[in-house]
């Protein structure tokens, strides 16, 4: 293991007030993505989506790494260019998701365990060589009565750390994300319990498996009112539960906090990571950035909807997120960039 290579890649993601674009969704993923949109689920149409994302001028201005998934990792762009030279070209670390999805948890009903260790170590070496630079691997955690239980969140933070330690093993960044899940009627306060519960022991089998924690990247999710919960808080109110809970869980070493959208507007996922940097960047041991998939690509998905003639506005409806979140980071973002875009 390098480790100055881990912990150059891994300040490289969260520097210059950048952030990482998620564009790993996987083949079944997407596919209900465009299936609502009315866009065919065909992988021609996969390709083109990702293709108008990879080419967007400027958007290495505002994004320091993109996650792909195996099939998009294996294309090229209309030209033949392979997209990690696209990315790489445009100033973008590429990444790759490594996970083979969450499964049905056995004897944890409603409970989730991720998949994807056995073959890893190969798996990795091929996507190093493809020119990845970091991965992901998601683990999900709902909640509910009685869930979550502690067998999940073990189960769930062992293979995060055992997956973290192959990626660094084979000079990849790990990217940990232990998701807890909006969907549900649990309260604020209950997701920040369950969230402190499951980075606690996501850290702790972290050093278990001799985690290099200043070479890795953690993307958790904000910490929020479930979305049928009748009381939700106002953004400042989530800004502060949100980093009062990470600075209780999250070592002083990880170099920077990624997070997730999770299902949030794009426009609440903006205003939430730039409260948080408005009030407490400062002050704190690492940098909050994003990693975002539906809060960058959901609007430039909606104008797209499979048409090539739709390509500029979708690009400009992207690029515009990107530089939203960008301006999150600094603490510079306001409603008035959202009127001034349209
Ligand atoms: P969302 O931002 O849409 O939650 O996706 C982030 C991600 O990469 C999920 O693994």
């Amino acid at each position: 293991m390098n480790a100055q290579i881990l912990m150059d890649t891994a300040s490289a993601l969260v520097a210059d007030d950048k952030g990482l674009l998620a564009m790993d969704e996987s083949n079944s993923t997407c596919n209900q993505r465009f299936a609502k949109l009315g866009i065919p689920q065909t992988e021609k149409a996969r390709r083109a989506w990702r293709e108008l994302i990879v080419t967007t001028p400027g958007l290495g201005e505002s994004i320091s790494g993109a996650i792909l998934y195996d099939e998009t990792i294996r294309q090229q762009d209309k030209n033949g260019t392979p997209f990690v030279k696209v990315i790489i070209d445009a100033g973008i670390i590429p990444g790759i998701k490594v996970d083979t999805g969450a499964k049905d948890m056995a004897g944890h009903p409603g409970e989730k365990i991720t998949e994807g260790l056995d073959g890893l170590r190969d798996r990795l070496a091929e996507y190093s060589q493809m020119g990845a630079r970091f991965a992901k691997w998601r683990a999900v955690i709902a909640v509910g009565g009685g869930i979550p239980s502690r067998g999940c969140i073990e189960a769930n933070a062992q293979a995060l750390a055992r997956y973290a330690a192959l990626c660094q093993e084979a000079g990849l960044v790990p990217i940990v994300e232990p998701e807890v899940l909006m969907a549900g009627k649990h309260t604020l306060a209950r997701c920040c319990e369950v969230t402190e519960e499951c980075l606690r022991t996501v850290f702790n089998q972290l050093c278990t498996q001799r985690v290099l924690l200043d070479g890795m990247i953690l993307k958790p999710n904000m910490v929020l009112p479930g979305l049928t919960c009748p009381r939700q808080e106002a953004v400042i109110d989530v800004a502060n539960a949100t980093v009062k809970c990470l600075l209780r869980a999250v070592p002083a070493a990880v170099p920077g906090i990624a997070f997730l959208s999770g299902g949030q507007s794009a426009e609440l996922a903006s205003a939430r990571l730039n409260a948080m940097n408005v009030r407490f960047k400062s002050r704190l041991p690492w940098a909050l950035a994003f990693s975002f998939a539906r809060a960058i690509q959901q609007p430039a998905l909606e104008i797209w909807r499979g048409e090539e003639a739709n390509v500029p506005a979708a690009q400009h409806a992207l690029l515009h997120r990107a530089r939203c979140n960008r301006a999150a980071r600094r603490g510079e973002y306001t409603a008035a960039m959202e009127r001034r875009s349209s």
